[in-house]
């Protein structure tokens, strides 16, 4: 049997995804459906005054158009998750008000799609309207929630001033990064269609679990009547992880009309209507001793969020693991502004807080006149330095000389603008890239037949990552047989629990489900076959008897392989449960999971600090005359555990980094202040890297053992590939040109 893990394995879904032949959310139809449109408000914060629908409902092709006042049953999620980073606390067209610029106020429904926007545009309303604004005021911040929510907000380990004190050399400096926003290839969606009681949506989903509960509780339903489907998901990156208005608004106005309705979200609707990378500011205070030591680590991060919910993703608690030091002070502080609550977005706040720690880091290096590789090494540790337990594996160090091999960074010269070629002015520069390895319990059935078929069977996700092919190949490899024989169907709520496709869970914790039953299969298939009158392993003790390869093995070298044993039973095949706890699981964290929600165990264990490290190289060349900037070469290696497939893998890290040129150089989303509106809603005005932008992207993958995250050894690698990229960026364009850029986006002007 060949050898299924860590070998590069094309998508099995690949052949469905290029001819059309897989079912995305929007593509479904059910009979006598009809078509939604989103009417949004025009102003931030107020209220509607009035909202005249006349001309909307006497479009031809329009069937209802709902408001505020006349959309029956609609039920907003409460309390289940509502207010945090996956669902708001406030729900539009409950009431009058309006608390963020393009906020649904009106929901049409019509025979055609053309028809029900065309509606949408026609609703006229009028509005009062109050201040507004999108502000980050320091003085206006504070420090997230309160009493006992503060636990882990604020850090205080031994003494910040002392540090700063006795440091032969200090780094004080703010790094600002921007709103940024979703723009996944396939649209937001929902479809819904109700049967007496009984509910199906259709919605590109992260967490189908999550969204079924959510809607059983809003409409009291049990969550046997609400199925929710989701097979494949056209890019998500925290964009779909939630339960968004426009769900609900499609549910009820499905209700309401007695038919199936779907809703295909505009471009620029899905600027208002759903989550967000919020803007954030970054204080650090570094100190260092003359060798380069850390004396003193201090990082206030304050981010944005909306004035009904305190959502906040702790990038402290990730800086705050980076490097070993004696007086560390951290802080995660929020400012509130007239927009929707955002939410995650690739790496939700490693982005951002390692575009200013990486470059805190270099600046430190510059004044002690040190290889910044090298101050990350005086730096390195293998405990956590605040909850001073060891890291699970940490192979930061490898990372970096690994990509330094391959980028060549023994040829840098280290003064500013020392490196050209003819006009342009040549820049290295590197940083560090980290992720939490998070996992969660999970579940997932297998059925293996002696014909040589196994189908997998669990409510996990392929967000476009290749989670189809992984989990067969889980499979393949201890079932032995070919991938193509594993047949992998996930999506759907109804299935066994299987945790959000966010926080990169879903290889290390599905994933060691999946593995988990195959290693059932093999104990169920033991005890079958030592019971038969005749066979190789009749008679055997079946707790001796050990699956590996899909051939089973007795103490005395017997062996019997698994298909054959599988279609010597009566039934022919076998059917197992697969379960995946950690010891560092609680109870509440598996009761969370196993009811929709998000029961998370790590980063950090009563035991251990689990997280995956890599390191980031680029080459920037900046024009001398006309300051444009360009990104030859971004080199990176990385270390995440096991890696389960080399090619999708390596696609998921080259995804992150060029997305890190995006954030380092393209994308803001650009604000009227006073207006509290975001601008360029669209992607022809909300830039993002293309081929011409990208050029050599090279991608390492280290191989790392890690016996405690989980069976498998997996960290996941989602998200780890976009963190550290701008500030290695931003530090080769201060190694070019001596210009040190502390705001994202970089651009030309910043240079002139
Ligand atoms: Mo990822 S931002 O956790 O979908």
């Amino acid at each position: 049997m060949a050898q299924t893990i860590n070998t590069a394995v094309t998508r099995t879904d690949a052949p469905r995804k290029v001819t059309g032949s897989a079912t995305y959310a929007a593509d479904v139809m059910p009979a006598g459906m009809l078509h939604g449109a989103l009417a949004t408000s025009a102003i931030a914060v107020g209220t509607l005054a009035r909202i005249d629908t006349a001309k909307a409902e006497a479009e031809p092709g329009v069937i209802a158009v709902f408001t505020h006042e006349n959309l029956p049953d609609y039920k907003p999620v409460k309390g289940f998750y509502a207010g945090g980073p996956g669902s708001a606390s406030f729900w539009p067209m409950e009431n009058a008000r309006i608390r963020y610029a393009g906020q649904p106020i009106a929901y049409v429904v019509a025979q055609t799609a053309a028809a029900a926007r065309r509606g949408a545009q026609l609703i006229e309303a009028r509005y009062e309207t109050d201040e507004s604004r999108i502000t980050m005021d320091a003085d206006d911040s504070f420090v997230v929630g309160a009493g006992e929510d503060r636990e882990g907000m604020v850090t205080t380990k031994g003494d910040l001033a002392q540090g700063l004190a006795t440091a032969a050399q200090t780094v004080e400096a703010e790094y600002i990064t921007p709103f940024q926003h979703h723009n996944p290839m396939e649209m937001f969606a929902a479809t819904a269609e109700w049967r007496g009681d009984r509910l199906t949506v259709w919605m590109p989903s992260q967490s189908v679990r999550t969204l079924r509960a959510g809607i059983a509780q809003a409409y009291g339903l049990a969550e046997t009547s609400v199925r929710v489907i989701s097979p494949f998901v056209g890019g998500a990156f925290g964009s779909k992880a939630g339960i968004t208005p426009y769900t609900m608004l499609t549910i009820a106005a499905a209700k309401a009309v007695g038919a199936p309705v779907r809703l295909i979200v505009t471009r620029p609707q899905m600027y208002t209507v759903a989550t967000f990378r919020p803007e954030s500011v970054q204080r650090f205070r570094l100190g260092a001793d003359a060798e380069g030591k850390l004396t003193a680590f201090e990082h206030i991060e304050m981010s944005q969020t909306s004035q009904f919910d305190e959502v906040v993703n702790p990038g402290t608690h990730m800086t705050r693991a980076m490097y070993a030091c004696p007086n560390i002070h951290t802080e995660q502080r929020l400012s509130r502004s007239d927009t929707n609550t955002g939410g995650f977005m690739r790496a939700p706040n490693e982005m951002q807080t390692f575009f200013g720690l990486e470059q805190a880091m270099d600046e430190l290096a510059i004044k002690l006149g040190m290889d910044p590789v090298e101050l990350r090494r005086i730096n390195d540790t293998d405990r956590h330095p605040v909850a001073d337990v060891p890291f699970s594996s940490r192979s930061l160090m490898e990372s970096y000389d690994a990509v330094a091999r391959s980028f060549g960074w023994a040829d840098r010269t280290p003064e500013v603008g020392s490196m050209t070629d003819g006009d342009w002015l040549v820049g290295y520069g590197c940083a560090t890239a980290t992720y939490p390895t998070n996992i969660l319990a999970s579940n997932a059935r297998v059925r293996m037949q002696g014909t040589g078929l196994a189908y997998i069977e669990l409510a996990a996700h392929d967000v476009g990552t290749g989670t189809y092919t992984i989990m067969a190949q889980i499979a393949a490899a201890r079932l032995g047989l070919p991938v193509e024989a594993c047949d992998v169907v996930m999506g759907e709520g109804d299935m066994p629990v299987a945790p959000i496709s966010g926080g990169s869970t879903t290889a290390a914790s599905a994933g060691s489900a999946v593995h988990d039953a195959c290693i059932k299969i093999g104990h169920q298939i033991a005890v079958q076959v030592s019971a038969m009158p005749q066979g190789p392993l009749s008679g055997v003790d079946p707790a001796q008897i050990a699956l590996e390869n899909g051939i089973l093995t007795a103490p005395d070298g017997q062996t019997q392989p698994l298909i054959e044993a599988v279609a010597s039973t009566p039934e022919g095949e076998v059917e197992v449960i697969g379960e995946f706890r950690h010891k560092a699981m609680t109870d509440e964290m598996i009761k969370a999971t196993f009811q929709g929600g998000y029961g998370t165990a790590g980063p950090v264990t009563p035991e251990m600090a689990m997280f995956a490290f890599g390191a980031e190289m680029v080459e920037v060349r900046v024009h001398r005359w006309t300051h444009e900037i360009r990104v030859p070469r971004l080199h990176g290696a990385f270390a995440a555990g096991t890696i389960l497939n080399r090619k999708t893998a390596h696609s998921q890290l080259m995804g992150g980094m060029i997305w890190g040129i995006g954030s380092a150089l393209h994308e803001v989303t650009e604000t009227d202040k006073p207006r509290a509106r975001f601008l360029n809603t669209n992607i022809a005005e909300y830039l993002i890297p293309v081929n011409a932008d990208v050029r050599e992207v090279r991608v390492e993958m280290l191989d790392e053992r890690d016996d405690y995250v989980n069976p498998l050894g997996v960290k996941g690698i989602g998200e780890l590939g976009i963190v550290g990229t701008a500030a290695a960026i931003a530090n080769a364009v201060h190694h070019a040109t001596g210009k040190r850029l502390r705001q994202l986006p970089i651009r030309m002007s910043d240079l002139v």
